[in-house]
């Protein structure tokens, strides 16, 4: 995206973002459907991140293939979003999914549920055995992702970091408190069963920096 100035520019660039392999999944029933990010969904994503950095940060990681970014959409235009990062250190080598977020007019429709699913399925396409992600300790999100099939596999320390895309410098940094969730992959096909069996490291409680 340094590439481009503006977004008159990059409204007009509706080239998908990176090579991740499967196209547009389609939802008759909701109207909902997901598909790859584009250059020209950074104004709907700077909106859903709240923050245009963080967006444009998120663009450019997926046009270089260090990530994947997914877009819910229907009639009226964007409506979601989810990205997935490759080369994950916080939960190795597990694939690393973030950033979920859904327009919160159109929240209970499955759109999250959709993005979940569709990262799973690009994941599972790369050869991954599971997808990891966290989330604030105290958030009920937790929750939502528990009734997906994740599981909490410890307690983390999440080193966040904000960082200007064109300079590449951080300008912000912290640590939050957060449990990693992780689903397996292997022999699912978007499952939403909770997942039987032990982590070895579950509910050890060990706090880690990533
Ligand atoms: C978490 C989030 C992505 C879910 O998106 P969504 O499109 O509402 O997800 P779904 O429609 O698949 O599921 C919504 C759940 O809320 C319930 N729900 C029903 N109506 C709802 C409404 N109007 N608003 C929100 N939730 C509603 C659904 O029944 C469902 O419950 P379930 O977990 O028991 O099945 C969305 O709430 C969000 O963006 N939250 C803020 C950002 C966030 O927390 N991101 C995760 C960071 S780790």
């Amino acid at each position: 995206m340094t590439d481009h100035d503006g977004h008159d520019e990059t409204r007009r660039d509706t080239t998908a973002l990176g090579t991740s392999g499967r196209g547009t999944t389609d939802d008759r029933a909701t109207g909902v459907r997901v598909r790859p990010g584009r250059a020209d969904d950074l104004p709907a994503l700077a909106r859903f991140a709240d923050s245009g950095n963080r967006a444009l940060w998120r663009v450019e990681e997926a046009r270089d293939g260090r990530e994947t970014l997914l877009v819910a959409e229907d009639a009226t235009g964007p409506v979601g979003t989810v990205s997935i990062r490759w080369d994950n250190d916080c939960d190795p080598p597990h694939p690393w999914l973030y950033g979920l977020h859904v327009d919160a007019d159109h929240r209970g429709r499955g759109a999250g549920e959709r993005l979940v699913h569709a990262a799973e399925d690009a994941a599972r396409d790369r050869g991954a055995s599971a997808l990891s992600l966290d989330a604030d300790r105290d958030d009920p999100v937790v929750g939502w992702y528990e009734r997906r099939g994740y599981r909490r596999v410890r307690a983390h320390e999440h080193r966040w970091t904000s960082v200007d895309p064109r300079t590449r410098q951080v300008t912000a940094s912290g640590t939050a408190a957060t449990w990693v969730l992780r689903r397996p992959l292997d022999g699912h096909d978007a499952d939403t069963r909770p997942v039987t069996g032990t982590e070895t490291d579950a509910g050890s409680g060990t706090e880690e920096a990533s």
